[in-house]
């Protein structure tokens, strides 16, 4: 084994000692602390666990124990839908396991184009480009889009997938504020007039499960000539008349340029995409490097997407079903006494406030002990260094799970100490 102390020098090809050259891993040292001072606590990792069996969108198995799922964004309960699943076999046979290639060179298969198709029809909008995830999506589309002399404007609390889209490219970044709409026109105002801009929203947060005003934001960006993305990663398939999200849900969708959505969410498998109807959308995928320079999803990924995307057009009622029950818990933790993200339920997310981190985790483990799971979120992930509770509901849970769920949130509460 190298000794640590040693590295390479460029010329002599040969260990020398540089004694004061810091471990790559120096600045990871205060999470690396926080996390043994938590879990020396004798505490499950929140971060590490493993699902043994998953038997349907709402229950698995976890720690041997039955699991009620309040944590997964699979909103519309699809990754057990017996079509999906057909498809996904089918496409596997006929198909192979995957493309092993760029959608540019070999990786782009009849599957591909059905699944785009499918994108096209649900939003109804004329261009629809696949990409391996919905991160790559963001970090595609903005880093491509905005160039040197661009601005991008975006909502303070974005998703890390929009950062990193503005990491990768070279425009000038104005953040605002979250959600003010004052401060997203002062910040257009004082950009020049003749920039290219482009304005990035999203139609839910999802750390808080709030919603963007986005009928007077995509108004203001239009009047001082910024081209609109909106990422509707949670609001796809049950928010707006048909599914479309929050942009169709206050009647902008219309001016919006881009719409950015994952597959790993309402759809139930994994992918992500951009639907535009710029007439000169399809240039994007020559110049959009996390487009270009990656392998395309599997035919079963790209069929089950396609299968699912298309279900997702007809409201079964499975869309007022999961309203209702956001409607529910967010009504229910509220009574109990928990410190809820949104005074009223925006979306099916619903965020938990907990006190701390440590009060958070122990309230995380109290509750997978109950047989519930929920997503622990800390920062840097979530705004003004919150510790959330994270709820995502599923159109696939009974009202009697709802039921459950506030039981199991109670017990845990007192027992933690936070209600
Ligand atoms: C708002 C938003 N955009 C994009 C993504 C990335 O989606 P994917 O899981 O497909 O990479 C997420 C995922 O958490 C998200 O919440």
């Amino acid at each position: 084994m190298t000794d640590p102390g040693l590295a390479m020098t460029a010329d002599a090809g040969r260990p020398s000692v540089r004694g004061s050259a810091p471990d790559l891993f120096d600045k990871f040292q205060p999470l690396i602390d926080q996390r043994a001072a938590l879990l020396s606590t004798g505490l499950t990792d929140p971060f590490n666990l493993v699902m043994e069996k998953v038997e349907s969108p709402t229950v698995a198995i976890c720690n041997g124990k039955r699991t009620i799922l309040l944590g997964t964004y699979n909103y519309m309960g699809m990754t057990f839908d017996p079509d999906v699943i057909a498809a996904g076999k089918q496409a596997l046979d006929e198909f192979g396991s995957g493309t092993t290639g760029s959608r540019v060179l070999n990786g782009t298969y009849q599957g591909h184009r059905e699944c785009e198709d499918a994108l096209r029809d649900f939003y109804g909008m004329n261009g629809a480009m696949v990409f391996s995830t919905g991160y790559q999506a963001n970090l595609g589309i903005i880093s491509t889009l905005a160039g040197k002399d661009d601005y991008v404007i975006l909502d303070i609390d974005s998703h890390a997938s929009i950062y990193d889209g503005c990491g990768l490219g070279n425009a000038q970044i104005v953040a605002f504020r979250h959600n003010d709409v004052e401060a997203l026109e002062k910040r257009l105002k004082r950009l020049p007039a003749e920039a290219g801009k482009l304005v990035v929203l999203e139609g839910v947060y999802s750390m808080l499960g709030d919603t963007a005003p986005l009928k007077e934001m995509v108004a203001i960006s239009k009047a001082h000539g910024a081209m609109v993305l909106v990422d509707e990663a949670h609001s796809m398939g049950f928010i707006g008349e048909h599914g479309r999200g929050v942009a169709e849900a206050q009647g902008v969708i219309d001016h919006v340029d881009f719409i950015i959505g994952t597959f790993s969410k309402s759809v139930g498998t994994v992918g992500g995409f951009c639907v535009s109807n710029h007439p000169k959308f399809e240039i994007l995928r020559l110049v959009c490097r996390p487009y270009v320079f990656t392998a395309s999803l599997p035919p079963s990924v790209v069929a089950t997407a396609a299968t699912s995307i298309r279900k997702l057009m007809s409201d079964t009622g499975k869309r007022e079903h999961l309203l209702a029950n956001s409607r529910r818990l967010h009504g229910g933790l509220k009574s109990l006494g928990f410190q809820l993200g949104t005074e009223e339920p925006q979306s099916a997310i619903i965020a938990v406030i907990m006190p701390d981190l440590e009060r958070g985790a122990a309230m995380w483990e109290a509750l997978l002990h109950e047989g519930l799971y929920v997503n622990l979120a800390r920062p840097p992930a979530t705004p003004q260094g919150m510790t959330l509770l994270r709820c995502s509901l599923c159109a696939e849970h009974s009202e009697a799970q709802v039921g459950d769920i506030l039981a199991m949130f109670e017990a845990a509460g007192k027992r933690v100490g936070v209600i």
